[in-house]
């Protein structure tokens, strides 16, 4: 039987953009490298050989400036920011195979007899540039928009808006008009050739509208590599860094010949939208005119924005990755990134939305599924799970299910659209929490033993899938997953000797064991609503005091009479004889486990309970209700309408711990 495409892949190159060290890495350019960093894992999982590269682009004018402007020299001034993104990309987890920079000699070696070689086949002649340039986008411009400010007429770049500078210098030429037909012949015949499709029509009017002829040198900036046979000229830094793509991979090296030829054409070109031209348009020309293969796909996504504006350097808007890493881990952060930021279009980033994504998706749906699997196998003594042979029909169809969804996620995966992908992830994740509460397993464990241990099999299945799926984009977290099911990533990145995970993930007949283990809760909650609640809620009594309503205060030492402990609900039960009563388990930590009775049932379903933190009064007289003992309260907020609000602490504490 023929495998589909998109369960496999043999050899997967894919680029980022370099990036100008003119500042530490944003938020943005971390984007860029986050998704040629989930395509490269997913092409693992698929068994491949991966070549990875990103790295920095040192040279040209905007470099110099600013390392004038920092009063040291370009080289000194590369060389104190490339660690930034090294260590910034190795926190991220972005596990490139090279980090090249444009000032590397192998590089330098390899510009040079590209350019001869275009030189040789007489592409290149000499002539003067007159006209605009502008240095943030290091861009000869052939599109212009013209401002007026107080009478003077402003020319801005039409990609970042910002004004140009006139340029008349001798400069060297490549013919690029010769290509006009050959690129546009190669668009029609590849129209894949960029993700999103949309973006190739607006290169194809660009190509039709007529190619001029591009500048491949500076005769004005020194800051550069030597122009082959005229050192009053340096590359232009375009021609210089798009060569990166071939060089990192071991163009212009004889003896790497084995190794270009293996990797080249890249499969995937990852970029921003505002450099598309450079890579759709003059790198396949650069290409074609050296008699190379050209890559297979380009994946062009939107901008970051904060309130609607790109995030970049220039704008002072950019957001510090180091201090979302600090605040809420990689993985969460990746997954926010991924997920929510989709690359058809321009999104905007938010840190209460990110707090949002985190503990709903990750916290609540995924974790809290993992968590009381694990609990309630813990209680029941079984956290060694045998393999099962005879399947209900419930879990059965969860199987199909899952098939289903994994088939939707490769194709979204092979497609690049990995923020589809997710979502279809997550669909699965959902369903196997609807399956975990109609099948109530808490009850099966007191019922049917046998029924019991298949549903909690069924769900460690699904846990397992969702892991393995995970990981190009929570690379750690889904490791910790797969160790909590007593399970790890079996990899095998030895050059012709990887497995196809997926494959397996796609044949596997549900027949494993697992052995769970107990930890800590693998992602934390922000109770954004919750917290502004709270807040709304303190601004109201702090209205009553000022009106003196409050009358009745009352001393420290009363306070300290009261037993405030915040405890974990692990069981919850409705009681039949009441339409009001549940009845909880509560794990309070040094003072055991305590069962309380609340009259909350038409408030919350068992789900938006179990596994969750609250606070409790522990030394309320014990009370009898219904022939049950009740052994405490639980706290909850009440609004002018009723509502209820379980209170827990913002992120979690252990069980037992005293409000203070
Ligand atoms: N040096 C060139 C690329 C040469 S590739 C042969 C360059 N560098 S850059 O540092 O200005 O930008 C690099 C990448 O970061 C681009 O893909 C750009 O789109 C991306 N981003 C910069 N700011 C961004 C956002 N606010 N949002 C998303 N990506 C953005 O261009």
């Amino acid at each position: 039987m023929s495998v589909e495409n998109k369960f496999q892949s043999q050899k997967f190159y894919v680029t980022t953009p370099i990036y100008y060290p003119t500042a530490k890495p944003h938020l943005g350019s971390l984007y860029s490298t986050l998704l040629a960093d989930v395509a490269a894992r997913w092409h693992k999982l698929l068994g491949a050989q991966v070549f990875f590269l990103t790295g920095t682009d040192e040279h040209g004018q905007k470099i110099a400036q600013a390392a004038e402007k920092a009063g040291v020299s370009p080289q000194q001034f590369v060389d104190n920011l490339v660690g930034e993104y090294t260590s910034m990309w190795h926190k991220y987890e972005l596990a490139y195979t090279r980090f090249i920079r444009t000032t590397d000699s192998d590089h330098v070696q390899a510009v040079q007899l590209w350019l001869q070689k275009l030189i040789d086949r007489n592409l290149i002649y000499k002539a003067n540039y007159t006209g605009y340039y502008c240095t943030p986008c290091e861009t000869f411009i052939t599109d212009l928009a013209y401002v007026k400010s107080q009478d003077i007429e402003l020319v801005l770049c039409s990609t970042c808006q910002r004004p140009t500078s006139y340029l008349a210098e001798e400069n060297y030429f490549f013919r690029l008009s010769n290509y006009q037909a050959k690129l546009l012949d190669f668009y029609a015949q590849n129209p894949n050739f960029i993700v999103p499709k949309e973006r190739l029509n607006e290169v194809i009017k660009f190509v039709e509208s007529g190619l001029r002829d591009l500048c491949l040198s500076r005769s004005t900036v020194t800051w550069g590599i030597k122009f082959p046979g005229d050192n009053k000229h340096v590359t232009y830094v375009w021609a210089d860094a798009l060569n990166n793509y071939i060089s990192g991979v071991g163009y212009g090296n004889s003896n790497k010949t084995k190794e270009f030829d293996f990797w080249w054409p890249a499969d995937l070109h990852v970029m921003g939208k505002d450099i598309v031209r450079f890579h759709a348009v003059y790198w396949p020309a650069f290409l074609l005119a050296s008699d190379l293969p050209l890559p297979k796909q380009l994946l062009v996504h939107g901008w970051l924005k904060v309130n609607d504006q790109k995030m970049s350097k220039s704008l002072s808007n950019t957001i510090d990755p180091e201090e979302l890493l600090n605040n809420y881990g990689a993985d969460p952060v990746r997954y926010y990134l991924v997920s929510q930021m989709a690359i058809t279009r321009d999104s905007e980033f938010s840190i209460v939305d990110l707090e949002q994504k985190i503990s709903s998706d990750l916290a609540n749906d995924l974790g809290n599924l993992l968590n009381r699997t694990v609990q309630l196998a813990v209680q029941n003594n079984c956290v060694k799970i045998p393999v099962i042979t005879n399947w209900s029909e419930s879990s059965q169809k969860l199987r199909s299910s899952l098939l289903e969804i994994l088939d939707t996620y490769a194709q979204y995966m092979h497609d690049n659209y990995y923020y589809l992908a997710l979502a279809e992830l997550w669909k699965l994740i959902k369903l196997t929490n609807a399956f975990f509460h109609t099948q109530a397993p808490w009850v099966l464990a007191k019922t049917d033993c046998n029924k019991f241990i298949e549903i909690l099999s069924a769900v460690c299945h699904v846990l397992r899938t969702v892991a393995i799926l995970s990981w190009p984009v929570l690379p750690t977290k889904s490791q910790q997953l797969l160790q909590r099911l007593g399970h790890e990533l079996a990899l095998d990145l030895k050059p012709n000797n990887s497995k196809n995970l997926i494959l397996e993930l796609k044949n596997n007949h549900w027949d494993l064991d697992f052995n769970l283990q107990a930890g800590e809760p693998l992602f934390t909650r922000y109770d954004q609503n919750l917290k502004i609640k709270v807040t709304e809620k303190t601004n109201m009594s702090v209205e009553n005091i000022n009106q003196g309503n409050i009358n009745n205060y009352i001393g420290i030492e009363d306070l300290t009479k009261i037993e405030l402990v915040v405890g974990t609900i692990i069981n919850c039960e409705a009681i039949e004889k009441s339409d009001k009563l549940y009845k909880l388990q509560v794990d309070c930590g040094a003072y055991g486990t305590r069962q309380i009775l609340s009259g909350i049932k038409q408030y919350f379903a068992p789900a938006d309970l179990l596994n969750r933190q609250a606070l409790f009064v522990l030394n309320l007289k014990p009370r009898q209700m219904l022939g049950l003992e009740s052994q405490g309260m639980m706290l909850l907020a009440k609004d002018a309408e009723n509502n209820l609000q379980r209170m827990a602490p913002i992120a979690p504490v252990p069980n037992g711990t005293r409000l203070a």
